[in-house]
């Protein structure tokens, strides 16, 4: 698999996605503002991957700061970390990613400050190497929810591509479902407007050998009817405490669809991705995107009237009735659960949801 991205002798170096499946191409970053452009303009897209985009930005930020003291070095970063954090509003990935390299600068006040810029760099690779060990244990704990000869639908990207290694997230228990030698047929949405879903999912999938089949985001319910789907497994960018989820625009329909036609809907999310600060999915901010995205096809196309309104909406939230399961590198748990998740580990082994034993 490609890599999403790597920091590379001082430089971000990120696999400019808006140009795939045509181009396999890489944009070298080497200040934060640059960082920002790329996470804005979809170049790093997915929410574990533009967290640790974040990361590696507010590293660049740091090593450009010229200051004497903790004071100034932190009151010279704060405005980089907010112009990074300001690029997409509604995955939270890129605020735990910040917080925790907050975090780490104020546990380290003594350091020098070329000590600390040497930290943050340490630290965003190592948010990059524990996201490939999270998604594997998000696999390892979903896989059981594919049985043989099942046909998976999943909406959007929350594959490689979305995070910094082979695993994702919604793709996490089909890539270990494939290691443990089961054989599963997987429905990529193409998820309007931008195609994250023919574009992405449709070709690491095929990269990699695992059977895909592209449709219209409106014939899901058509294929739902015909009992041509087992079960849905997508990502998201922000969950809440009461297990609400926010993901790509059409996320919700599909969710509704799946209650109708009675197949389970997962989400797979990285604790990262679980804001336990928020209550609920009303609180979950949304971004809004350029309404370009739908009049035309990748600045290639007109195909709407010049003029034409257009709400261009790039998540939902789907309300946590419709969520079957919360599959997390912790285990799989009921969204009502999610709020027990920092208890003490032998609760939280009760809450697992086990098909087998
Ligand atoms: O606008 P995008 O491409 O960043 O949207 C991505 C998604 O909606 C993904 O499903 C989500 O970030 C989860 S990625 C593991």
């Amino acid at each position: 698999m490609v890599k999403t991205i790597e920091w590379v002798g001082g430089k971000v170096i990120m696999l400019d996605q808006s140009r795939l499946p045509v181009d396999v191409a890489y944009i070298e970053c080497d200040n934060y503002l640059k960082v920002a452009e790329g996470i804005k303009k979809l170049w790093i897209r997915g929410a574990p991957a533009i967290g640790i985009a974040a990361a590696m930005g507010i590293a660049l930020a740091a090593r450009d700061i010229k200051a004497e003291d903790f004071e100034s070095f932190i009151s010279q970063l704060e405005p980089a970390i907010e112009t990074i954090l300001s690029t997409r509003p509604t995955a939270v990935n890129m605020k735990w990613a910040a917080n925790r390299l907050k975090a780490l600068l104020n546990s380290r006040r003594d350091e020098s400050v070329s000590g600390l810029k040497e930290l943050l760099v340490e630290e965003s690779q190592k948010i990059l190497d524990e996201d490939l060990q999270v998604n594997k244990a998000i696999g390892m704990w979903g896989e059981q929810f594919i049985n043989d000869g099942d046909t998976i639908l999943t909406h959007c990207n929350a594959g490689a591509l979305a995070t910094g290694g082979y695993y994702g997230t919604a793709t996490a228990p089909m890539r270990v479902a494939k290691e443990m030698g089961k054989n599963f047929h997987v429905i990529a949405d193409e998820t309007r407007p931008v195609l994250q879903g023919a574009r992405l999912t449709a070709w690491e999938l095929m990269q990699d050998k695992i059977p895909v089949t592209l449709i219209t985001d409106n014939t899901a319910g058509a294929l739902m009817q015909r009992g041509e789907i087992n079960l849905v497994i997508v990502g998201t960018d922000r969950t809440a405490l009461n297990g609400d989820v926010a993901n790509k625009i059409g996320t919700y329909s599909v969710a509704v669809l799946c209650k109708e036609h009675g197949i389970p809907f997962y989400v797979a999310a990285p604790l990262s991705s679980i804001d336990f600060n928020i209550p609920s999915g009303d609180q979950i901010p949304i971004e809004e995107r350029g309404s370009e995205e739908v009049t035309d096809v990748f600045g290639k196309c007109k195909i709407a009237p010049e003029g034409v309104k257009v709400r261009n909406i790039a998540f939902d939230v789907t309300p946590a009735k419709y969520v079957t399961a919360i599959i997390t590198e912790k285990g799989a748990f009921k969204p009502e659960d999610l709020k027990k998740l920092s208890g003490v580990e032998a609760e939280i082994d009760k809450l697992r949801i086990k098909i087998r034993k």
